[in-house]
């Protein structure tokens, strides 16, 4: 048994004696996390370590049952919590096994458990809702979310769709595993993140049980299903692929490219992040993107054999390796960009010098006046400055500071932040260090110039 020690006693007393100053060590957790396009993303005053999801869906009638449980540490003293999440009706809510009550404005899910939450300590939130998902509309029009198909749904969240079937700390700073149960009707196929750890049949329903072991952001779960005809094998060294192809509107035939993008990145990049990989080519063309979606994207279209290396670049730079605020994407779009140009030059293609010098030398000026790491606005996260420029700005960085600085950094900057967020100046500074060089004036031009800088060596 512990002695009481000294010190304990006046502060047993001084609780007793004053709980308003007690009462007043609380706190609300704020409703974002200060994200400057999307300030309502993620919620503060905890974090959370694991999402189990329990999806049930039916395509038939566009219903989506769900049953979240979410297990958090609380980084303050809470008398309460947000959640983004948005419509379905709520049956449920539970903190750590009791009832607790709950408000709901826009993403907003405010949350007030009957004790309040003690900082440092772990406690489970417990969500069971029903209802047809809306699809998230995003500022540049774009539609994400649960998507419904002619034989079930597409699932993408690129920045803000998650909140669209299931409650989320949704901010790509809070990453966390994930457990999915997503029942379908028997003979759908319904693919989650991460390794197939079993499925199994009841009646007219089936149950895909996947589970995502390494850490990952919200906006990159996925729960796709419909009508596929799968493929699932390991490549020589162990690592799962799973591919699935919506017949016969899809062949996905540039899948093949996978296991060689994959051995490509692991050599130049660092080992491969993730214990699955794989490949989902749907029928959604109305969607009209592919998405990175962690371990095997999502694509709405047939998979085009550039896109296919796009997105798996995207599980180093991007997934691994994600960027703090969404203002900053060309830390993911730039890359992946940049990584096809590389993957190119090193199976015959087109050198990413000369694929450079293309784009340098395009008529099309959007790029040069708005830049990637000031992009003005989330209507713009997907459009050229982040992709384009982005990926310039690393080949102009490879011929500046040289073969063997240029790739030591890439690696030093996917080995330093796996799993873990970044940001523009991280960046600048890793690049500094790596080459030991000053470079303040390129990336100034490079990533916030208004006008074309001038060429390597020029
Ligand atoms: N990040 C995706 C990719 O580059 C693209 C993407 C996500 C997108 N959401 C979007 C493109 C919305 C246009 C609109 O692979
Ligand atoms: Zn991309």
């Amino acid at each position: 048994m512990l002695r009481p020690s000294l010190i304990a006693v006046p502060l047993v007393l001084s609780a007793l004696v004053l709980p308003p100053t007690a009462a007043a060590q609380l706190s609300v957790g704020s409703d974002g996390l200060g994200d400057e396009y999307f300030p309502l993303a993620g919620n503060g005053g905890y974090d959370v370590g694991h999402y189990t999801l329990r999806l049930d869906y039916e395509p038939a009638t566009d219903v989506l049952d769900g049953h979240v449980t979410i297990r958090a540490t609380a980084t303050e003293s809470l008398s309460r919590f947000n959640l983004d999440f948005r419509g379905f009706d709520i049956q449920a809510l539970s903190v750590d096994d009791l009832p607790a009550s709950f408000l709901r404005d826009g993403q907003e899910l405010m949350v007030t458990p009957q004790e309040p939450l003690t900082a440092g300590g772990e406690f489970t939130v417990d969500v069971r809702y029903s209802g047809v998902p809306d699809v998230v509309v995003d500022p540049d029009d774009s539609i994400e979310g649960w998507i419904p198909t002619d034989d079930g749904a597409f699932v993408v969240n690129e920045p803000q769709g998650s909140p669209g079937w299931y409650p989320a700390n949704d901010n790509p700073r809070d990453k966390a595993t994930f457990d999915f149960r997503v029942t379908v009707p028997r003979g759908k196929v319904a693919l989650a993140n991460g390794v197939l750890r079993r499925s199994a049949s009841v009646g007219t329903r089936t149950t895909w049980y996947w589970r995502q072991d390494e850490p990952m952001a919200t906006y990159l779960a996925t729960a796709t299903n419909g009508d596929f005809e799968t493929n699932f094998f390991a490549l020589d060294s162990g690592l799962p692929v799973y591919i699935a192809v919506d017949r016969p509107e899809r062949t996905g035939a540039n899948f093949s490219r996978i296991p060689q993008a994959i051995a490509l990145f692991s050599e130049t990049y660092g080992p491969y992040p993730f214990s699955a990989a794989g490949g989902i080519a749907d029928n959604a063309g109305f969607v009209g993107y592919a998405l990175e979606t962690q371990t095997k994207a999502n694509y709405a279209n047939e998979p085009g054999a550039s896109t296919v290396v796009h997105e798996v670049a995207h599980e180093w730079f991007g997934n691994a390796v994600t960027p703090v605020q969404w203002r900053d994407i060309w830390l993911n779009e730039g890359f992946a960009r940049w990584s096809e140009w590389y993957f190119t030059e090193r199976t015959g293609g087109a050198t990413a010098a000369v694929t450079f010098r293309a784009n340098y030398n395009s008529r099309t000026t959007a790029y040069w006046t708005r830049p990637p790491a000031d992009l003005g606005g989330a209507e713009f996260l997907f459009a050229d400055p982040a992709y384009r420029r982005g990926a310039m700005t690393l080949q102009a960085l490879r011929e500046t500071i040289g073969e063997a600085d240029f790739f030591a950094l890439l690696r030093t900057w996917y080995a330093e932040n796996k799993y873990g967020n970044v940001t523009t100046a991280g960046f600048i500074e890793t690049a500094e260090r790596v080459s030991g060089e000053e470079l303040s004036a390129f990336f100034q031009a490079w990533l916030y110039g208004t006008t074309r800088p001038p060429l390597p060596g020029a």
